[in-house]
């Protein structure tokens, strides 16, 4: 009777072994990245989530996962299980297959409050078509005009807000200035910044929240805010499209204008109009603000990259008249600001990254993705990687002088869904930095400050700095 239970036990241990195999979402012969699913349903969201909140991602999550089971390894995120790719290689593979083995995947409560119909949930033709209309004024000649709209933006903010001010909140400033950038020199939509930008950070707080719609989650209190945001919108977009119809407007070189006319061609529909107003203030106006301000910390704790950057912006100011603008011309001369505003980047970038869905059992590098499994690539896991960037944690803006491998500096993203707004952000950097350095003396007041994340990173206190205006100001 023993050696007969005995002789069941081995087929009994591979049927354990199989069902388990199934559970994982692992076919025999098929080599799942290792990683620990830690608890069931939740994973390992809760580690996650406390790493975020500190800004520690990388010292707390990715890293210590990185050294025990390598730049690929799976976990469970939000009830998925997720593998994580750090990498050059694995960037471009992952980047440059969105639509054919991958798509861009998103919190639930982050396509409620954006809008099903922006185009970060868009795919083949529908992304391509509003790909288009984005890209005709944010190319070359959409940003040869808005360099003077942008000047002028950037000096009134400073008027405004920094004039008579011994201390202001740099990040405050950065972000109300974006901003305003976008809906008026990009949108041409003039809004009282008052009201509408508080309604705004109203919907972001919800964004990475989750999706319970009861009274006082910060969930419900966003969509309260983004059907506020969509009535103002919906009458704007009407009021374009009949004067434009009526032939009392016509494309202006704005973004609403182009996006009407094509509402009017039939090749977009108006939700598809709103939904991707919200998008694009809230894709600019969180990153940029955070890059300016995290680059001008950087530049507090490195003087001598200050005396630099402050001789490039001088060696421009003295070339101009009082009061005249900055063009495309003088602003693709500032070069070794924008080698600091990359090591800035690359150091703390806005996005720490991006989820994306397999639509297709995937193979890369000996290991398989299951079918539906989430993919998350990281800016950290490349930018603080030695083999990419030597001595990776010091501040060096000039290792940007000469190419960076490609997909190993991804602060942007890459492939298809590359950041449509990144020569835009690189523009508002730039000429921001310009006024500010040739007009005002400036200083951190708590060099100290932490940076915390919720649900993208920010410095704490607002970065609160000192100011005084240049003598020859
Ligand atoms: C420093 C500033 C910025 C950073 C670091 C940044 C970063 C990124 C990243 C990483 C992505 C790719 C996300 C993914 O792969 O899932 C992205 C996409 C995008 N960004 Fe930016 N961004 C910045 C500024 C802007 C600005 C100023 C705009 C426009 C006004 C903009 C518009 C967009 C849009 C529309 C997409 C979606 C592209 C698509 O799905 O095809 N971004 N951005």
């Amino acid at each position: 009777m023993a050696s007969f239970i005995f002789s069941l036990l081995p087929p009994f241990f591979f049927i354990i072994f199989l069902i388990y195999k199934t559970c994982n979402g692992q076919k025999t012969g098929t080599k799942i990245p290792s990683g620990q699913m830690g608890f069931p349903w939740i994973g390992e969201t809760i580690g996650f989530y406390r790493a975020q909140r500190k800004n520690q991602l990388f010292e707390s999550f990715f890293q210590p996962r990185i050294k025990k089971h390598g730049k690929i390894f799976k976990t469970k995120l939000m009830g998925s299980p997720t593998v994580v790719v750090n990498g050059a290689t694995a960037n471009k593979f992952f980047m440059s297959n969105e639509f054919k083995l991958v798509v861009s995947s998103w919190p639930t409560s982050s396509v409620e409050l954006m809008g099903k119909n922006c185009i970060m949930e868009k795919q083949g033709d529908s992304h391509r078509c509003l790909r288009g209309v984005i890209a005709s004024i944010l190319g070359p000649t959409g940003l040869q005009t808005m360099v003077p709209r942008m000047c002028r933006s950037v000096q009134k903010h400073l008027v405004e807000n920094w004039e008579n001010r011994g201390e202001i909140s740099l990040h405050r400033s950065t972000k109300t200035l974006t901003f305003t950038i976008v809906l008026e020199c990009l949108f041409g939509i003039s809004v009282d910044l008052d009201t509408m930008f508080g309604v705004f950070e109203n919907v972001l707080e919800g964004v990475l929240a989750a999706p319970v719609n009861l009274p006082g989650t910060k969930f419900s209190s966003a969509k309260k805010a983004r059907a506020k945001i969509q009535n103002v919108l919906v009458d704007e977009v009407r009021r374009k499209k009949e004067a434009m119809e009526g032939g009392r407007e016509e494309e202006d070189g704005m973004l609403l204008s182009s996006l009407v006319a094509a509402l009017i061609r039939g090749e977009i529909t108006e939700d598809e109009v709103v939904d991707n107003i919200v998008l694009l203030v809230f894709a600019a106006h969180d990153t940029t603000s955070y890059a300016i301000t995290m680059m001008f910390k950087m530049l507090a704790n490195h003087p001598d990259c200050y005396t630099l950057l402050l001789k490039e912006h001088e060696d421009i100011a003295v070339t101009k008249r009082p009061g005249e603008d900055l063009t495309l011309e003088d602003v693709k001369k500032i070069e070794y600001t924008w080698q600091v505003a990359r090591e800035t980047m690359r150091l703390c970038p806005p996005i720490f990254g991006s989820f994306r869905k397999a639509i297709a059992e995937i193979e890369f590098e000996g290991f398989t993705i299951p079918k539906g499994w989430k993919v998350l690539w990281t800016t950290y896991g490349t930018h603080y990687d030695e083999e990419y960037f030597p001595d990776p944690m010091s501040f060096n803006p000039s290792r940007f002088a000469d190419p960076v491998q490609a997909y190993a500096f991804i602060p942007f993203g890459g492939g298809p869904r590359l950041c449509a707004g990144y020569q835009l952000a690189k523009l508002i950097i730039l000429v921001f930095t310009h006024y500010v350095v040739t007009r005002y003396d400036w200083s951190l007041v708590d060099p100290d400050e932490p940076v915390v994340m919720d649900p993208l990173p920010f410095p704490s206190k607002g970065m609160p700095i000192k100011i005084s205006p240049k003598h020859n100001y």
